[in-house]
């Protein structure tokens, strides 16, 4: 889609849990932005993970991925739940199904905290302040996908077995991804693996250096990920873009949200493949507080900044969401797991508001 769009064709999949709420909120914020940019919002809702199980017995109906690779965008809340914990199909297993039929192999998390919210993280604030890391996770490989997989044999000799794999290919076209970005920020990238024990973490070790060659400008260092588990919360400032495979790229994204304070304000965005990318909140389906309106919106909302960015190509709206959220933040204006008492339809109102009030300043 280009720069010049008129009209944006998204595909909203709901999902479980707080994820229709937080998808509202972020269509809301869309609605109200491309509105006043001329910009049609052509917006179409279908089914996925565990509401897709209860509904039609799978949890990526064909429907839904033939609807997402029509679309110029896909957003999406949330999915699994207590109730499909038992199989025999998992609501997540339709969410991997979807990364996978997309082809969208480089997952963008953002880890920012805002200025005025150091406060929120239980780290001290002159730890985190400032702290702006740009996690790129490998999303179509490893052990998420590795085959063989499964659990044979009779009790009490039953056995459990994943498998890691990658593929040179699959390696150089994210760490492509990862160089590209630093570029355009601070110019370094950490590469994150188990060289000392992993063969996988061997050769991503190996072609992330072969790919470095091609960007003299980009300074590139290697951690182990126990190494850096630790020293991304001692000294956050330091890092710039990580590059990380699937699993260790999943857990370490958690983890960095401590920097923030809530996994409730972290966003991401997912592409690479040939069709369009796919934005979602990090958080999951918080099944606890779900239909109560005490969902966090932001991490939706700044996902639907991402969308703006890179599929709308337009950083101007992009950043006019992201300066709303900052003030939000600023102002307090947030949910509990922000320390804050609002719901999340007046946070939403909120950041309404002040995307209202950039406008007309
Ligand atoms: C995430 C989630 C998913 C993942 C789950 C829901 C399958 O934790 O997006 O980080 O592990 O990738
Ligand atoms: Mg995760």
């Amino acid at each position: 889609m280009s720069a010049a769009a008129q009209q944006l064709r998204l595909v909203v999949l709901p999902g479980d849990g707080v994820g229709p709420e937080v998808t509202d909120a972020a269509l809301a914020v869309l609605r109200s932005i491309l509105d006043r940019a001329g910009i049609e919002l052509v917006a179409e809702q279908h089914d996925i993970g565990g509401q897709a199980i209860d509904s039609c017995g799978e949890p990526l109906p064909r429907s839904t991925l033939a609807a997402c690779r029509e679309a110029d965008a896909v957003l999406l809340g949330a999915v699994g739940g207590p109730r499909w914990d038992r199989g025999p199909v998992r609501p997540e297993s339709g969410l991997l199904s979807l990364r996978s039929g997309l082809g969208v192999f480089a997952n963008l998390r953002p880890v920012r905290v805002w200025g005025g919210a150091e406060g929120l993280s239980p780290i001290r604030e002159e730890v985190v302040r400032g702290a702006d890391i740009m996690f790129v996770r490998e999303l179509t490989g490893g052990a998420y996908f590795g085959r063989p997989r499964g659990i044979g044999g009779a009790t009490p000799s039953r056995r459990g077995v994943d498998t890691i794999e990658y593929g040179e290919a699959e390696i150089r076209r994210v760490a492509h991804v990862a160089f590209r970005i630093a570029e355009t920020r601070r110019r370094r990238v950490t590469s994150v693996d188990k060289a000392n024990v992993l063969a996988t973490s061997a050769l991503w070790r190996e072609v992330l250096g072969e790919v470095a060659k091609d960007y003299p400008q980009v300074e590139l260092e290697h951690f182990l990920v126990d190494s850096f588990s630790l020293r991304v919360l001692l000294e956050p400032q330091r890092f710039d873009v990580v590059v990380t495979e699937n699993l260790m790229g999943d857990i370490l994204t958690d983890e960095a949200a401590a920097l923030v304070g809530t996994l409730g304000m972290l966003p991401s965005a997912s592409g690479g493949g040939e069709g369009p990318w796919l934005y979602e909140p990090v958080h999951g389906s918080a099944p606890d507080i779900a239909g109560k309106g005490l969902a966090n919106p932001l991490g939706a909302i700044a996902s639907a900044a991402m969308l703006l960015r890179l599929s709308l190509g337009r950083e101007d709206l992009a950043e006019a969401v992201e300066r709303s959220i900052g003030a939000v933040v600023r102002a307090g204006s947030v949910t509990a797991d922000m320390d804050g008492a609002l719901t999340t339809r007046e946070v939403t109102d909120a950041v309404l508001g002040e995307l209202e009030a950039g406008v007309a300043a």
